[in-house]
Formats: structure tokens, C-alpha cells, sequence
């Protein structure tokens, strides 16, 4: 089946948090949303009919995640990613957000020193402070158009007593696909230290072509034994809004940590649509996504050559991974407050501000590509009139 990804959908008034916040979040309707990580595409025609025959059932109780969702978890991540995975090791999360925020519950102490890597998606740092936690830096380095970690910082970090490190892999915004041999000397210093790592694989099965994903848990038994996997299907098939996310834990002890803060919070069922959404997807997924990333790598391109030809003062950052780019602004001579206006009062574009993601981010603007490629090519038109404005 050939899907469409150039049908441009309505999503104003339905409570969507990209359309329909706008004025909440850059002060005007009047802008462009290219912001939140959800796509404007439809969701799959295969996860649309699970949920239509589930309600055929005229009772919607209690659920649970049966076998069926766990086989059909296991099957995919070993066809997408060959990582064979038991049943044993998954547990439930309503997100993966709540989940960076279990595994500090669980596996670390008030004021224990956990490491993240900016700039790097936002709610990593609340997953942090938000618990009395201390965060600590590992600025990532970039080199040459791309992301790479620090590991003489990250080393010092871990030396001075760092429980934790979140790790997004890949890596949101700057689009790194981490590779094995960046993922090996990271974890060569975490188990070093003994430092827990936290692998936030939301954005996994969107990597680009000439790109791999490497799971972190698989490069060897000793980095699996210290390793937390977050997944979800949210990001991969557009359905952010059912709430449902898998954590993969091999460590029958951290299993067991783990659980319990989940259970106490009262959050291990789960939503019911969720489960059959993401069982649906896992189950059907792989033609969908093999065109979607096609779509996705059309619109990256599209991106790259134009600011190229047409607007030669933002570099953009081309993801290895997820559907974001992350644009650097900087010889522009655009920062902070100026950017932000810039971007909404004379380009009419509501992107995601740099400086939101930490150190490193100001002077970026972080950009959604999944969208139809007409709105990108009237976004870029809009943007390089602005940028012509300004010399
Ligand atoms: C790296 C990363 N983790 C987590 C999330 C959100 O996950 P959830 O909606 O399951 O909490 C996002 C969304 O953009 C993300 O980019």
C-alpha cells in the first residue's frame, strides 16, 4: 500500500496541544506551529481500525497489557533493531517522560548528582531538580555539523560521584544517532564509576537513511546489567496522546526497584487504547514507517538545499535521527529574546527556542519537519523573507 504523506489535516479544536496552544505559548495565534514533536500526518489507518474494533466491545473497564502486546513488542525490536528482548524485562509506563522521573525515584537519592548532556529535550532537567536531585552538565561538542559527547567531562562527572546519566539515544534536538563505538566509551566510563545509565530510545525507529540506531543495552552483558531502555511507539506512529510507553530492564534487581515506585504511584494499568494502539503498531508498523522515513528524509533534504541556495547565514544541523532539525542561527547575530521575536512576529513560524534546551541551545531554533512538504516549503518562504529583512 502506497501512503500519503502530503494531505494536509485540520487539527485546530481538537484540544492539540500543537495548534491549538499557540496562543498560550508564543503570545498569537498567528504563527505557524512547528514546534511540539508530533507529526502532521495522520496516524496509521492499522492503529485507527484496532481502536475502532475495540469499542466495537461495549465495555471499556480495567485492562491490562496482555501477552499479545508484550510478543508484539518483542518481535519489533528484534526486526527493527535486533535486540532480542524477554518478556520478563519489560514493565509499564503511561510516558516516557514519567518514566525518566520513575528512574530517578527509584534508583537514585535527594541530592545524588545525576548527568545529562545539553542542550538536550527539556524535561530531562525537571526529571532531575523537580526531586531534589543535582544536575550535572556534559555540554556535547559540535563538531563539524555534529553533536558528539565530551568524555574527558563526562569522565570528571563520573568521578565525583554521578549516580545517574540520561542518556537520549538518539539524541533530541541536534539529531545525533549515537554509534557503537561512541556508545561503548560512554558506557566503559559509566561502568567505570558505576554509573546507572538511562537510555531514552523514544525517537529509535526514526532514524534516517545512511543511519543506524545502536541500543545501548546491546552492545555487551555488562552495559545491559546498568542500563534502563525507555521506548514508545508514540513518536514512530504519531499517537503521542494515548499515553503509553515500555521500560526494558534485564537487571532483575533494578526490575524490582523499578516496579515498586510504579506501583506505588498507582500507575502500572495503564490506558486501554494505549495498549491497543501500540500493539497495533508494533504488529503493522514496518511498511508504514519504511515510507514515512523516505517522506521524512525528502523533507530534510528539502530543508538543507534551500537554506543552502536561499538563507546562507542558518546552518542547519541534518538529524541522523527523529524529524527534528536544529537550526543555527548564530551568524545572524540573533539570540535570546531577539530570536524568539524574530521567529514569531516577522518570520510567522512557531518553532521550538534553543536556549530551552539547556546549555548550548541559545542562538538554535529546533524545527518539526513532519509535516506535508508543502508546509515546509511555505514555512521556508516565510522564513527567508524574514532573514532578507534583516540586511
Ligand atoms: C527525547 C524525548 N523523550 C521523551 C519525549 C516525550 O515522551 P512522552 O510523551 O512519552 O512522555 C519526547 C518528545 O518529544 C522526546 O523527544
Amino acid at each position: 500500500m502506497i501512503y500519503n504523506f502530503d494531505t494536509i489535516i485540520n487539527r485546530e479544536q481538537t484540544q492539540c496541544v500543537k495548534y491549538d496552544l499557540r496562543s498560550m505559548f508564543f503570545g498569537t495565534e498567528d504563527v505557524l506551529p512547528m514546534w511540539v514533536a508530533d507529526m502532521d500526518f495522520a496516524t496509521p489507518d492499522f492503529v485507527l481500525n484496532a481502536i475502532r474494533q475495540r469499542t466495537e466491545h461495549p465495555v471499556l473497564g480495567y485492562s491490562f497489557r496482555g501477552d499479545s502486546y508484550h510478543q508484539s513488542l518483542i518481535s519489533w525490536l528484534k526486526r527493527r533493531h535486533r535486540w532480542q528482548v524477554e518478556k520478563e524485562w519489560i514493565a509499564f509506563s503511561p510516558g516516557i517522560v514519567p518514566a525518566l522521573n520513575f528512574c530517578t525515584l527509584a534508583f537514585t537519592r535527594r541530592r545524588d548528582k545525576v548527568i545529562v548532556q545539553p542542550p538536550v529535550y527539556f524535561p530531562f532537567f525537571d526529571a532531575v531538580t523537580k526531586h531534589g536531585r543535582k544536575l550535572l552538565y556534559n555540554p556535547l561538542v559540535l563538531k563539524n555539523g555534529r553533536y558528539e559527547m565530551d568524555f574527558g567531562n563526562l569522565e570528571e562527572h563520573c568521578k565525583s560521584g554521578a549516580k545517574m546519566l540520561l542518556l537520549c539515544n538518539p539524541h533530541n534536538p541536534g539529531g545525533s544517532a549515537w554509534r557503537r563505538e561512541e556508545l561503548e566509551k560512554m558506557a566503559s566510563i559509566c561502568l567505570k564509576y558505576n554509573v546507572l545509565m538511562v537510555s531514552d530510545e523514544i525517537h529509535s525507529d526514526l532514524v534516517n537513511p545512511g543511519h543506524s540506531h545502536t541500543v545501548l543495552a546491546g552492545i555487551s552483558p555488562e552495559t545491559a546489567a546498568a542500563t534502563i531502555t525507555l521506548t514508545a511507539p508514540s513518536k514512530t506512529f504519531n499517537l503521542a496522546g494515548m499515553a503509553t510507553a515500555s521500560v526494558i530492564i534485564s537487571n532483575e534487581s533494578l526490575m524490582r526497584k523499578y516496579k515498586k515506585v510504579v506501583e506505588a504511584l498507582h500507575v502500572d494499568l495503564g490506558n486501554l487504547f494505549g495498549n491497543v494502539a501500540a500493539e497495533a503498531a508494533y504488529t503493522h508498523g514496518d511498511e508504514w514507517l519504511d515510507q514515512l522515513l523516505q517522506y521524512i528524509d525528502g523533507n530534510i533534504n528539502y530543508l538543507s538545499d534551500f537554506c543552502k541556495e536561499h538563507i546562507k547565514n542558518i546552518k542547519v544541523i541534518s538529524p541522523e535521527a527523529t524529524y527534528m532539525a536544529w537550526l543555527d542561527f548564530r551568524e545572524t547575530g540573533l539570540s535570546g529574546d531577539a530570536l524568539r521575536d524574530f521567529m514569531i512576529k516577522t518570520a510567522g513560524l512557531g518553532l521550538n527556542e534553543g536556549r530551552q534546551f539547556g546549555p548550548g541551545g541559545d542562538g538554535f531554533m529546533r524545527i518539526n519537519l513532519a509535516c506535508p512538504r508543502s508546509v515546509l516549503q511555505h514555512a521556508l518562504e516565510n522564513l527567508k523573507k524574514a532573514v532578507d529583512t534583516l540586511q
